[in-house]
């Protein structure tokens, strides 16, 4: 079957291997799944470059995120069956064209939810809901509080910012270009500025939601944040941590971690079944639909990595295992 392989850490253009692997049957408690659409995020790349390698186990294939169609069953599984359409979870390896897993880490995609929507519907709109549920627990009610969102042109910032809206929030997105200001003004709801010298000094934020980290994060901790605030970090887009000096200088400030893959193998699956629920009723109203810029036969993942790699790809990119 078709399939990609890391077998050393580096650069995902040039680690990833498209591979023929054996394709296995399942065994007790597993299923097999005929992957129908995988995502490509930020995520699926970082533990390629080696950035986790102490927890990462070489080889692997990549792919966090897709949705399928149940294949076969092992011995003594009662559910899903065959025919199901799925989203397996809980482990890497959706950049194939089948994928082995147990059967308690699949999850039922209902019918009226698209295949774009279906193989964007578990990373972001899961680990969105975390967040605001995060600040909620700090804050209590969001209204008017003034929450800013880094990185607010990515696909989660855009559900993040919706989400603070619909909270009665003051959301304010941080972006780093024009074109993302523009856009974001023109397809979510609350305030985008641009993270410059401009418009830093007349920031005041109660909390600050971080995907970029590096010298940036340190700016808006030391800048912008009111004694009481908070700062969830969840991604480090900029690929340099939040420096410590300016977390050690905050001591008035909460500073937290979100990893949606912890909070995944610790919640249990009637948490997350039901953070499914409201991903699909988010999909459903459009709150947590992801723009797709073009969707890749598995086949051609070096142009889709490449196009992953453009800092003017307009939207999430797909890959198509079964071509
Ligand atoms: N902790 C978790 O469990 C978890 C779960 C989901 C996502 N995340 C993180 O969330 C982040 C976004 O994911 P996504 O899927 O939404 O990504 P995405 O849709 O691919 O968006 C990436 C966008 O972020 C902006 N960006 C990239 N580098 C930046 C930088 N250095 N400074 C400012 N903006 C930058 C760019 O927007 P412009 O067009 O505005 O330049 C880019 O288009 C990633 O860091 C990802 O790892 C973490």
């Amino acid at each position: 079957m078709r399939s990609t392989l890391v077998s050393q850490f580096g650069d995902p253009r040039q680690v990833i291997a498209l591979v023929d692997a054996e394709r296995r049957a399942p065994g007790p408690g597993e299923v097999e799944v005929a992957l129908s659409l995988a995502a490509i995020n930020p995520s699926d790349l970082i533990p390629v470059t080696g950035a986790y390698s102490a927890r990462t186990t070489l080889p692997f294939v990549p792919g966090f995120e897709g949705f399928g169609t149940v294949t076969r069953i092992g011995a003594g599984v009662q559910s899903p069956k065959p025919g199901d359409r799925v989203i397996p979870i809980g482990a890497s390896g959706l950049w194939q064209e089948y994928l082995i897993r147990p059967s308690e880490w699949c999850f039922a995609l209902p019918d009226d939810i698209g295949d774009a929507d279906a193989a964007t519907c578990y990373v972001n709109p899961l680990t969105a809901l975390q967040l605001i549920e995060a600040l909620r627990q700090q804050f209590g009610s969001l209204e008017r509080r003034r929450i800013g969102v880094t990185a607010a042109g990515s696909a989660i910032g855009g559900m993040l910012m919706k989400l603070l809206a619909g909270a009665g929030a003051d959301a304010i997105g941080i972006v780093r270009s024009k074109r993302s200001a523009d856009r974001l003004t023109r397809d979510v709801p609350g305030r985008a500025v641009l993270g410059d010298e401009r418009s830093l000094p007349e920031l005041r934020l109660d909390a600050i939601i971080d995907a970029v980290g590096g010298p940036f994060a340190g700016e808006l901790i030391l800048r912008t944040l009111e004694p009481g605030g908070a700062f969830i970090q969840y991604g480090a887009l900029s690929g340099v941590p939040v420096p410590q000096g300016a977390i050690q200088a905050r001591p008035d400030i909460r500073f937290s971690f979100l990893w949606l893959r912890s909070w995944v193998h610790s919640a249990g699956r009637a948490a997350v079944e039901a953070a499914f629920a409201k991903s699909f009723e988010g999909l459903r109203s459009g709150l947590f639909s992801s723009r797709i810029a073009e969707i890749y036969p598995l086949s051609r993942l070096d142009e889709a990595l490449a196009h992953q790699a453009d800092p003017g790809r307009d939207g999430k990119l797909l890959l198509d295992p079964r071509c």
